[in-house]
């Protein structure tokens, strides 16, 4: 156990030797969970838009003020002498962030940690090191996964429990990866690595018995899917991994049944399968068509990319730097004045700049900006920074105040109009005025309840029924007006789609989905 910090700072050390940076820290939040999605989601939210969500439903108690590894790291380079990143030479590769996603033991963290260690960013001593621990504690085969997962629980469940946060770098992009947990119990946390992704992974496993046991009902292949659409994830890699396996063996017939069901089940959560899939075949513990092609030895039948060329040729949609500035705050600290950390939603931030934050209206200044590891003096749209404010105290910022243009703050209400799309209600309970749930917005997380409904969708005809509409029921896509206790920055879907996205979660469940349509103050 001892060893473990030990191997967390002999990592950071070697990356900060290496161009190609690499920071492994984690994000938080942890909830009983089980999902079932059902097989077609409201047409509105079939798009390629990204946005943001943030989610710490039921934090427990233990991880929630864990700081982020990688804010450590800010508070080690915040020396007199900071170097400032050449802003030029910075902007010039394209920086997307990914989300791994997927059922349980999927095989995510090990496909993130072969990503760093085929980057170079792990030596062959810190490989053999994890190996020991890994045998130790009879996981042998844990050692990749152990790149990402930190923390001791996480060591011995060979479970991810915190969103892992690393980074690499290919000839065009700077990547952030983020390893989701893919244990039900940790949906909220895999919500907050899939708000602030641009793209994700989705890991299936083709060993036997498991890639079913993702996609059957309840599995989280099925619910992570489900909720990436809903966050703005616009593009999905399916990664079929552990080809290897004995049980698998790169068969051909294995991989394309794997893609077969996916397909319609990816059509209707609302992913574009020409557009914004792409499958394909790897052994992330092998570390087999991650990097370079494979040989046609290993697998005569795939003619297609490697996972690094597919990261690659990702396009995401334009991000528009001239926006209104946005940045939803998913955390905060003290040193040296106040940090908030957060993605950039909209606009450009500069040092020196005079902002907002939102709901409580504080002016504040810039003082410094961080972008991964590095001190910047601006950044735009998709990045995740830490910023260093001065005009405000760090008890006075809660996750989900958002960090604001002074010419067009964002709006704070506590009531608004949405469309919602009811998934699955505890119980088959019905869905009627004085419902109460937890909203998901970008990184707000807010107690609420639904004040009216207002009136039903017909799926078929996506029109409006005549009748007057009291209860709803698994399915329905309903209108409704919803409340909050406390003011929330939030935008119309229709003018910032990015924070104008939702979910509702009841006891761990995400329960609906919906879009803001109207706001109220
Ligand atoms: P959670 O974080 O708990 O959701 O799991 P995960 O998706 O991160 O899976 P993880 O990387 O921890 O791997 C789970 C198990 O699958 C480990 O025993 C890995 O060694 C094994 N595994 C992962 N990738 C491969 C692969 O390509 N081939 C084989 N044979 N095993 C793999
Ligand atoms: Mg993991």
């Amino acid at each position: 156990m001892d060893n473990i910090e030990e191997d967390i700072r002999a990592l950071q050390l070697d990356s900060s030797a290496e161009d190609s940076k690499m920071v492994v820290s984690n994000d938080n939040g942890v909830e009983p969970e089980e999902l079932v999605v059902p097989d077609d989601v409201e047409e509105d939210l079939r798009d390629e838009s990204h946005t943001a969500s943030h989610t710490e439903e039921d934090t427990d108690p233990q991880t929630e003020h864990s700081e982020p590894k990688a804010v450590v790291e800010v508070k080690e380079q915040s020396s007199a002498a900071e170097p400032i990143e050449d802003e030029v030479e910075k902007n010039k590769k394209r920086h997307l962030n990914v989300v791994f996603i997927g059922h349980v033991d999927a095989g995510k963290s090990t496909i993130g940690g072969q990503i760093l260690y085929l980057s170079g960013q792990v030596d062959e001593r810190t490989i053999q090191k994890y190996e020991k621990e890994a045998k130790d504690k009879c996981r042998e085969s844990w050692y990749m996964a152990y790149i990402m997962d930190t923390n001791a629980e996480e060591r011995v469940k060979g479970i991810t429990v915190e969103v892992g946060r690393a980074h690499f770098e290919t000839e065009t992009t700077r990547f952030t990866i983020l390893d989701a947990p893919g244990h039900k119990s940790y949906v909220p946390n895999m919500i907050s690595g899939a708000s602030q992704a641009d793209i994700g992974v989705l890991v299936i496993s083709a060993r036997k018995g498991e890639f079913e046991t993702g996609y059957e009902r309840g599995g989280q292949t099925r619910e992570h899917v489900q909720l990436a659409k809903t966050l703005g994830v616009s593009k999905l890699l399916v990664v079929v991994n552990k080809m290897d396996d004995p049980t698998v063996n790169w068969s051909k017939e294995r991989y394309d049944e794997i893609e077969s069901k996916m397909v319609p089940f990816l059509k209707s959560s609302g992913y574009n399968v020409k557009k914004d899939i792409q499958f394909l075949p790897i052994s992330g513990l092998h570390g087999t068509n991650m990097q370079t092609r494979m040989d046609k030895k290993v697998c005569p039948w795939w003619n297609g990319q490697c996972l690094f060329e597919a990261l690659d040729a990702l396009e995401v949609p334009p991000r528009d730097p001239n926006g209104p500035f946005r940045m939803p705050i998913i955390d905060k600290f003290k040193d040296m004045g106040t940090v908030v950390m957060g993605k950039v939603e909209s606009g450009s931030v500069r040092e020196g700049s005079n902002l907002v934050i939102m709901p409580n209206k504080v002016q504040v200044k810039v003082l410094a900006i961080y972008c991964d590891e590095d001190k910047v003096r601006t950044a735009g749209p998709g990045e995740n920074l830490r910023v260093r404010l001065s005009g405000i105290e760090e008890e006075d910022i809660l996750s989900g105040f958002v960090l604001s243009s002074n010419e067009k703050p964002i709006s704070a209400v506590n009531e608004f109009v949405a469309q919602l799309h009811i998934l699955e209600l505890l119980d088959n309970a019905i869905f009627t005025a004085g419902y109460k749930a937890v909203l998901h917005i970008h990184s707000v997380v807010e107690e609420c309840e639904i004040i009216e409904l207002m009136q039903q969708i017909d799926p078929k005809t996506r029109k409006p029924m005549k009748k007057k509409v009291l209860f709803v029921k698994n399915g329905a896509v309903v209108i409704c007006r919803i409340q909050v206790s406390n003011m929330i920055c939030i935008e119309k879907f229709s003018d910032f789609q990015q924070l104008g996205r939702f979910t509702l979660r009841t006891e761990g469940k995400t329960v609906a989905i919906g879009k803001v349509t109207d706001l109220r103050a």
